[in-house]
């Protein structure tokens, strides 16, 4: 047992004792160690200005994440590299993101500066020869910047991008991977009483045995839900148990037919995965949040979560994928659609913990679609959400379809009325479709919030099966998509 957590800051390590467990890395940067370079705008995850870099060991080397410090949580960093704005430049020469900020004129105010150097940083660590623009703009959609405009910041980091990089971080790279090593251990870390704690177990046996003693305590992922219930709604969470130590529990694998992902493997990790089943899943992934929040946002903690408005659920209901959930030393699984019982409701019992998703492969008879509806296209949560799966048979008769939305209803939830009006028809068929229209809206009584009136998801949902089916039918005259075309990212049906 550790009762204390390690990171590396500026060369040494670092060792915090008596550590509150919801002291946010933030926190620690600005008012512990007094390094205010990072600042705090939003304080949830939303505006980038608090990013700093996370380095972790890879392979003998080290891979920089950024992550929005606000909502992450201090015992969290622990075995990792920290960066900040104030360690980049080399003595008095600044690292080559920080020159070509100044050399472009990527700053006015300054307030947003730091976060969009880190992103930026991140990028030109995490990559060896020249980026293009779509990479830069997804490198810093969830940074805001709100009076330089970002095409100077967007030519900066073209610019530094452009050559070899030669910094102290990749001089440095191996030695900082060795101490990073030689800090990491297989204890459990536990941090204050039985009262008030931070615990993160090294081991799936010991996360069990925890937090069957404390089945009150709150489970943390990446944080970027937990994150926001201390600064937003501050809530007091006086016992925290991080799964992010948990041994393989972030282990994603390939069987051939399926893909088996661990509960704390994080967005960025499963991504690749995900686009290589379908190319609108990757887009889905890439969508979610920020690079920020998809460096530590998990799948397991957007199933776990039971929100109605996650993006991944409706995906993989329709995919006919399954979770593990473990209590003590008892394994159960469960389809995923079973784990939502009504808004705020699932099927997890106390003390219980989702351990891994299993996610079915698509067969060559079957066509998936998915559809995020956002007010932003970057960084925004859905509104809609849509996914699709269509069995044909050799002659284009619809042998099963899967629907399901989010935003539609208090669970994510299938749209088994439309389902049902489609088995059986032709996929080109535009009675079915037409029958399809009308049983999804006995489907759903959509809610009426802040992010869309009930009328507008409801008929949202509808144009959405309707460009599903269309792409599905390879209608060739149709054009379905207008806005996220990406090299690399064109369905077949277009
Ligand atoms: C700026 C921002 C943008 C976002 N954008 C999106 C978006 O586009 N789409 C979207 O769907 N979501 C979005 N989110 C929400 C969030 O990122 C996701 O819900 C994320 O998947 C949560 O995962 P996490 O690992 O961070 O969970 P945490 O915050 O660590 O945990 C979330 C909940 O799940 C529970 N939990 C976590 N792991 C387990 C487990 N293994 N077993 C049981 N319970 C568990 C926790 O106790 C908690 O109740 C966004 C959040 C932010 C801050
Ligand atoms: S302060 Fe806005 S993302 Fe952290
Ligand atoms: S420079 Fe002022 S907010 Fe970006």
């Amino acid at each position: 047992m550790r009762e204390t957590v390690r990171f590396v800051r500026r060369g040494q390590i670092v060792e915090v004792g008596k550590v509150d467990p919801m002291t946010t890395l933030l926190d620690y940067l600005r008012l512990t160690e007094g390094s205010t370079g990072t600042k705090e705008g939003c304080g949830e995850g939303d505006c980038g200005a608090c990013t700093v870099a996370i380095g972790r060991s890879r392979g003998g080397k080290v891979v920089y994440e950024p992550v929005n410090a606000c909502i992450q949580l201090l015992g969290m960093a622990d075995g990792t590299e920290i960066v900040t704005v104030e360690d980049l430049a080399d003595g008095v020469t600044l690292h080559p993101i920080q020159q070509a900020m100044v050399e472009k004129h990527g700053s006015q105010c300054g307030f947003c500066t730091p976060g969009f150097v880190m992103s930026l940083f991140s990028l030109y660590e995490g990559t060896d020869g020249p980026v293009g623009r779509d990479e830069v703009n997804d490198a810093i959609a969830g940074n805001l910047c709100r009076c330089t405009g970002y095409r100077p910041i967007v030519e900066a980091a073209l610019s530094a991008c452009a050559g070899p990089r030669d910094d102290k971080f990749r001089k440095t790279a191996e030695d900082m991977a060795g101490i990073l090593d030689f800090i990491t251990d297989d204890r459990d870390i536990f941090i204050g009483d039985d009262d008030r704690f931070f615990a993160a177990p090294a081991s799936i046996d010991g996360l069990a045995a925890l937090y069957s003693r404390h089945p009150d305590a709150i489970l943390v992922a990446g944080a970027t839900d937990v994150g926001l219930w201390i600064t937003k709604q501050l809530r007091d969470l006086p016992k925290i148990i991080h799964l992010g130590r948990v041994k393989d529990l972030d282990g994603i694998e390939d069987t051939g037919r399926e893909v088996l992902i661990g509960a704390a493997a994080t967005y960025a990790g499963v991504e690749p995965y995900m686009r290589a089943i379908d190319p609108d899943l990757g887009e889905l992934f890439r969508r979610i949040g920020s690079k920020q929040v998809r460096a530590r946002g998990t799948v397991g903690g957007n199933v776990a979560n039971g929100s109605p408005i996650g993006d991944t659920p409706p995906a993989l209901i329709v995919l006919g994928a399954t979770m593990e959930l473990r209590r003590r030393d008892r394994s159960r699984v469960l389809a995923v659609e079973d784990f939502y019982i009504e808004y705020g409701k699932q099927n997890r019992a106390a003390g219980e913990f989702v351990t891994g998703l299993l996610i079915p492969k698509l067969r060559p008879d079957q066509v998936f679609r998915c559809y995020k509806v956002t007010k932003r296209f970057d960084q925004d949560i859905s509104s809609v959400m849509g996914a699709f799966r269509f069995t044909l048979d050799e002659q284009g008769v619809i042998q099963e379809a899967r629907i399901a939305y989010g935003g539609m209803a208090g669970i994510p939830k299938r749209a088994k009325g439309a389902e049902a009006a489609l088995q059986g028809a032709g996929i080109r068929d535009a009675a079915a479709w037409s029958k399809a229209f009308v049983a999804l809206r006995d489907d759903f009584a959509p809610m009426d919030d802040h992010r869309a009136s009930a009328n507008y998801r409801a008929e949202t949902a509808h144009a959405l099966l309707g460009k599903a089916l269309l792409e599905a039918a390879g209608t060739p005259t149709s054009r379905t998509r207008l806005v996220g075309r990406r090299e690399g990212y064109v369905h077949a049906a277009e």
